[in-house]
Formats: structure tokens, C-alpha cells, sequence
């Protein structure tokens, strides 16, 4: 066959970072400290769960929109967060992770001819704060949505009240849609509080907030996610869902739902996952902070998320000169084959407008065993006595 044979809609989207740094990670022995997931266990009682979700039978094709004791307690417990009465059966959705959540929403709202996309900015001084009057200039008649993340991967901000206030007004000025990305919405460190932009005024209306279980529960590879907004909005979602996955694994479903349940019990109380979660991981990023800073990598402590970004433009390496990938995606190759220890370029997160000014920042993922930092610390420390007796 000569002729093209692939779709114009999937031209341009073959090269993935995910891919990409995931297999180049298989194919070295390294520490891996790359990619956003925990090495350590989801806790028991969603795994006991799980278990028991098989063993009792669970094992068939469930509602499409999300399993009914799901979808119930995400109402509840969602309802509580952001002071709204949400209805299980038409304002959450239960998709295959948050991803599935996003593409629901691009594919269901978003037209051909419809503007293209348009970055915002978080520059990388004072904070990574948006500049209201650069945000404001990039609204106009033809925008549709608004795409945030917070708490953000990969910088680690979390966005503050003042700050959503002032999307939120844009939104509604111009009427546009919001989807947020709040899938680290239990990690936030130290005093800093998240917001949900679907809690201020005028905005439930208008705004998708998207959540992860494989986040929420330490548990990735479940792929359980959701999106909850209103009814007028969720039932396009719905429609792309059902002529798509149609739904996740029932059984995990299940364990999310009783995960839920004995978390909407102890909410903020030193009991609850969440809380254990926060603190061991304010702990872990707190210890590589330290010691990335140590070796010379200078450490941008983030104020919520699994990541920490770090500064590599002190550390010198000799690298070929290149115009085919960016220094970044250079530099972490390079660590992983060199030195076996698996990062994430920061510049693969920016669009082609801005990456240049990340190509000096690499992600370290520190959701991680207190063994698997301790290696990464000895890669580091051999790396660095090394450049000193250069
Ligand atoms: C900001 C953000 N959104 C969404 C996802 C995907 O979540 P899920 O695994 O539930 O699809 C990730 C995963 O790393 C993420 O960092």
C-alpha cells in the first residue's frame, strides 16, 4: 500500500515523551526518578478492597458513566469540597484516569475551526506567577476554554486564591469554559492551601474539575479518574466516554469507592491517608531539596505535587552540540546512560514558544521510597566528587 494509510488528526502527536523516556529508563539500569508514579504500596485498605471486589464477584461490565457507589461518594465527598449539591448520576463522570477526563472534554467541546491553543506564561521569577495583564491580553472573542493545573506538574506551584480569582473573573468576562487539573489536590506542603476554582463564585458553571485516583490512592496503574462539573457540560463528556472506553475496570472502581468512604469519614484528621500522604511526601521532597542542592543542582522547592525541578545550568557537562533536541532532553539522556539515574526533561512540558526558557531544568519525581532516594543521593554524591577531582 503507497498512499498514506494514518489520519491527518494524528499527524504531529507520534513522538511522546512518556514513551520515549519510559523505554530509554527499561532499556538502562537506573533509579528512576522520572516518571510521576509511586514505588511504594497503595495503602491497605484499597488494596483489601480491590481484593475483595474479584472475590465477591465483581468482575462484569458496570454503568458506563461510573460505578454507582462511586459515583456516589465523588458526589458526597466533591459536593463537601466545593459547597455544591452535585448529582452522581449527571455531574461526575468516571473516566480510564484524569487523561481520559482531558480527552473527554477536548474532544467533546472543542471544533476544528475553533482557536487554536494559546499559552499562558508562569515566569520563572518571583514564584512562576501568571502576569494578569499578559493573561488577560491572551482572552478574546474566539476563546472557548481555559486549561490549569494546579497543584502544577511540573513547577510545583500552587495556584493561590487571588490568583484563580483573577482567572475566574476572565472566565466569566468572557464566558468561557474552565477545565482544572487538580490531580495533586491532596499535596500540598507546608502552609500553602489548594483552591478549587470550581468553588468560586460563578464558576461551577462553567468549570471541569478533574481528579485521579491512581494520585489520590497511590495507585497509577489502576487508571481510575473523574470529572465533575455540571450536568449541561458532563453530558458531552459523557458522550465521547460511552462511544469510547465506556467505562474503567469495575473492580477498581469498587476499591476507589470504599477508599473514599473511610477518607470522607476522617477528613483533615491525622488518620486519614491524605494527611499521611502530604506529610511523608513534604518529607521526601524536603530531603532532595537538601541534598540536590548539595551536589550542586540548585532546587526549586515546589509547593505541592509528586516534582522538583532543578537548575542544571551550574553543573557542566559535556555534551554534544545539537539542534535536534533541546539541551534538556540531551542532559537527562545522558544521566540515565551515563550515570543511571532516570529525570524528565522540563522543556517536553512547554510549547515550542516557551520551552527555551526550561531547557536549563530537569523533573525529579520524589514520590519515592526512602531506599530509592538513598541511591539516587549516592549517584549524585559519586557524580559530584567526580567533577572535583576533575
Ligand atoms: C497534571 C496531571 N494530570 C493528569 C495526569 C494523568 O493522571 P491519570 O494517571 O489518572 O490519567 C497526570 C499524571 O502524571 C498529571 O501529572
Amino acid at each position: 500500500m503507497s498512499q498514506q494509510i494514518h489520519s491527518r488528526r494524528i499527524e504531529g502527536l507520534d513522538k511522546n515523551i512518556w514513551i520515549e523516556f519510559t523505554q530509554l529508563t527499561a532499556d538502562h539500569p537506573v533509579v528512576n526518578l522520572g516518571q510521576g508514579f509511586p514505588d511504594f504500596s497503595p495503602p491497605n485498605f484499597v488494596k483489601e478492597a480491590f481484593k475483595r471486589a474479584i472475590n465477591s464477584d465483581l468482575n462484569q461490565y458496570t454503568r458506563a458513566f461510573g460505578h454507582p457507589p462511586l459515583v456516589k461518594i465523588l458526589a458526597k465527598f466533591f459536593g463537601k469540597l466545593l459547597g455544591q449539591d452535585i448529582d452522581p448520576f449527571t455531574e461526575v463522570l468516571v473516566t480510564v484516569g484524569a487523561y481520559e477526563a482531558l480527552f473527554c472534554f477536548f474532544q467533546a467541546l472543542i471544533d476544528d475551526e475553533d482557536e487554536k491553543p494559546v499559552c499562558g506564561k508562569l515566569m520563572t521569577s518571583a514564584d512562576w506567577v501568571l502576569d494578569p495583564a499578559e493573561l488577560a491580553s491572551k482572552f478574546s472573542k474566539r476563546t472557548k476554554a481555559i486549561v490549569i493545573n494546579t497543584p502544577n506538574n511540573p513547577l510545583g506551584k500552587v495556584f493561590k486564591r487571588e490568583e484563580l480569582q483573577m482567572i475566574a473573573d476572565l472566565c466569566v468576562k468572557h464566558n468561557v469554559l474552565c477545565i482544572s487539573d487538580e490531580v495533586y489536590e491532596w499535596l500540598v506542603y507546608d502552609a500553602n492551601e489548594h483552591v478549587r476554582i470550581a468553588s468560586l463564585p460563578g464558576m461551577w458553571e462553567r468549570t471541569i474539575t478533574v481528579g485521579s485516583a491512581g494520585k489520590t490512592f497511590s495507585a497509577t496503574g489502576w487508571k481510575v479518574g473523574w470529572a465533575i462539573g455540571p450536568k449541561n457540560i458532563v453530558r458531552h463528556l459523557q458522550t465521547v466516554h460511552q462511544n469510547s472506553n465506556f467505562h474503567c475496570a469495575t473492580g477498581a472502581q469498587q476499591a476507589v469507592a470504599e477508599g473514599f468512604v473511610k477518607e470522607f469519614e476522617c477528613l483533615g484528621a491525622p488518620e486519614s491517608y491524605f494527611t499521611s500522604l502530604r506529610q511523608e511526601l513534604q518529607l521526601k521532597r524536603d530531603r532532595l531539596a537538601a541534598y540536590l542542592a548539595s551536589v550542586g543542582l540548585k532546587p526549586i522547592v515546589p509547593e505541592g505535587g509528586y516534582f522538583l525541578i532543578a537548575d542544571i545550568s551550574a553543573v557542566k557537562v559535556d555534551l554534544p552540540d545539537s539542534t535536534e533536541q533541546p539541551y534538556d532532553y540531551r542532559f537527562v539522556k545522558w544521566l540515565i546512560i551515563n550515570k543511571g539515574l532516570s529525570t524528565i526533561p522540563v522543556s517536553a512540558f512547554y510549547s515550542s514558544d516557551h520551552e527555551k526558557g526550561f531547557e536549563n531544568f530537569i523533573r525529579f519525581c520524589f514520590a519515592k521510597e526512602d531506599a530509592t532516594l538513598s541511591k539516587a543521593e549516592q549517584i549524585l554524591q559519586e557524580w559530584n566528587r567526580a567533577m572535583l577531582t576533575q
